[in-house]
């Protein structure tokens, strides 16, 4: 038999005993062979035992492009560039011209999708009709009923409630929470700086934006820079940490309908002491707003009891909430003339932050779950897919973007950007699901580098690595942490 056909039978027990064990080789051999042979090949078993009892597989149009194949999640098949899915990234310009492919992401059936006319048509045209819900990834516990799970008229109804807090009226009136987080921030660095010893970047950026998450959601204020063990902060750490490695994750890869079992078993993707701990805080500071204290407190937790309020009550008594008794520190920072258009008209910021999320979009995979047949450009998708847009592979196509390895903030110029088709650039997805918390997210990035660039001059040094090295765990994190030479400026010295 040829030896480039797929023959199970060369591996009958017959065959097998005249099988030269030198001349077949896949997990090497002796004492040094791969020691993970049994586990890889358990592993394998399982998932096509329960693939095979659930589908049949059969050809179809699209096959001769090898465009059907397995993914078994970021769980299992960790390549070295796994975090940009660069396997996916290859399948799909395999088949070019075709604009789809399908695949599994361990047992959920996915339709990856780049063709910006599709990506349209799922994100912002049926979004209410078929494309509404992301899939169930886990068990998600008490997090099901947030935003970025919830589904159907719940989604809507939280959505609609959310939307408010982030006008840029809502946003202006938060720039003194940033603010003061950056002041915290640039004190931190100088005593760093002064040191004269390089800086691990996510030291310095991880509390800041810990800071900015606290203050603006429950008005928590506090410095986690220098209070790592406030309790408080050790549980926010907790609850933002999800280890897609996990064996938990690799579980509900291959058996998915285990995920309302561990639900009711209180198991969560999520540290649940950590969701218990602020269910209970956000319910004591919710309690001490109703009471009074605090009044007009400018945060996402202000915006949520105020729209409670409102829908509970007719319109008319809607009274303006000026926020006067915003507490004074909050007051004194708000002198600052025109710092929120100052910071919006930063362009080239603007330019670089674009482009730094171009070629590191958070959001790995953007997904919508089918909740009804439809036919796209003559395409079926049927009811139960996933479909899946990956910003990665939109990020780096090079028939949209000249050579896309190179950072380059002028793609995203006043001119240049009139020209960049809105689908085929997403770092904060798009449609009435895309990111609520995108201008705010742009707010707190500008503000932080433009305070951090006033001050400090960054600088390689020999503890940086150079190029740039991605994690291979699925998330977008660099495998060593960024080092850098931090000098402060002359002029911050205040
Ligand atoms: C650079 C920072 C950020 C990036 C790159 C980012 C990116 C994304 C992406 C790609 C999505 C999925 C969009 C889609 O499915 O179409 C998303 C959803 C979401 N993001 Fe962000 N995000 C960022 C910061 C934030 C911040 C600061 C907040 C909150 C203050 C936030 C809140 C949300 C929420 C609530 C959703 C779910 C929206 C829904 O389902 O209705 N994000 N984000």
């Amino acid at each position: 038999m040829h030896s480039s056909l797929l023959f199970a039978n060369r591996f009958s027990k017959e065959n097998k005993e005249t099988l030269d064990p030198y001349i077949y080789l896949p997990f090497g051999a002796g004492p040094r062979n791969c020691i993970g042979m049994r586990f890889a090949l358990l592993v394998l078993k399982v998932a096509i035992v329960v693939l095979l009892q659930k589908y049949s597989f059969q050809s179809c149009r699209e096959t001769p492009v090898l465009f059907c194949f397995i993914d078994m999640g970021s769980g299992l098949m960790v390549s070295s560039k796994s975090w940009a899915f660069q396997d996916l990234h290859h399948t799909l310009s395999l088949g070019l011209p075709w604009p789809i492919a399908r695949f599994y992401d361990g047992r959920v059936a996915q339709i990856g999708v780049t063709d910006p006319d599709i990506i349209k048509m799922v994100l912002v045209k049926e979004c209410y009709s078929v494309f509404t819900n992301r899939r169930t990834f886990g068990p998600t516990g008490k997090m099901e009923k947030g935003v970025f799970f919830a589904q159907e008229e719940q989604w809507k109804r939280i959505r609609t409630v959310l939307t408010p807090a982030f006008t840029s009226g809502k946003l202006k009136e938060m720039l003194p929470i940033v603010q003061h987080c950056a002041k915290n921030l640039i004190t931190c660095l100088l005593e760093k700086a002064e040191k004269g010893e390089p800086v691990e970047i996510k030291e310095v950026i991880g509390p800041y934006s810990m800071d900015v998450a606290t203050s603006s959601s429950f008005g928590v204020s506090m410095d986690s820079m220098n209070n790592p063990q406030d309790p408080f902060v050790k549980e926010a750490k907790k609850l933002v940490t999800i280890n897609f490695m996990s064996p938990l994750n690799t579980v509900i890869c291959i058996f998915p309908w285990l995920i309302p079992i561990l639900n009711k078993i209180n198991v969560s993707m999520f540290d649940t002491d950590a969701v218990e701990y602020f269910s209970k805080a956000i319910l004591k500071i919710k309690a001490k707003r109703e009471q009074g204290h605090e009044k007009g407190r400018v945060d996402f937790l202000g915006v949520m009891i105020e729209s409670q309020k409102t829908e509970a009550k007719p319109k008319s008594n809607d009274t303006d909430h000026t926020y006067k008794d915003i507490p004074k520190f909050y007051i004194s920072l708000q002198k600052a003339p025109l710092v929120y258009d100052t910071i919006m008209q930063m362009e080239y910021l603007d330019m670089a932050i674009s482009e730094i999320l171009r070629m590191y979009p958070i959001g790995g995979r953007i997904e919508r779950l089918c909740k009804k047949d439809i036919e796209i450009n003559g395409i079926t998708i049927p009811k139960g897919v996933t479909v899946m847009i990956p910003p990665h592979v939109l990020h780096f196509d090079p028939e949209i973007w000249e050579e896309p390895e190179e950072f380059r903030p002028e793609r995203f110029s006043k001119e240049n950007k009139e020209n960049i088709n809105p689908y085929t650039y997403l770092p904060f997805g798009a449609g009435p699901r895309n990111c609520i918390g995108m201008r705010f997210a742009l707010l707190i990035l500008k503000a932080g580098m433009a305070s951090l660039l006033q001050n400090f001059t960054f600088r390689p040094c020999k503890e940086t690595q150079i190029p740039l090295e991605m994690s291979p765990t699925g998330i977008v994190t660099p495998k060593k942490p960024i080092i850098l030479k931090v000098v402060p400026r002359a002029s911050s010295a205040e």
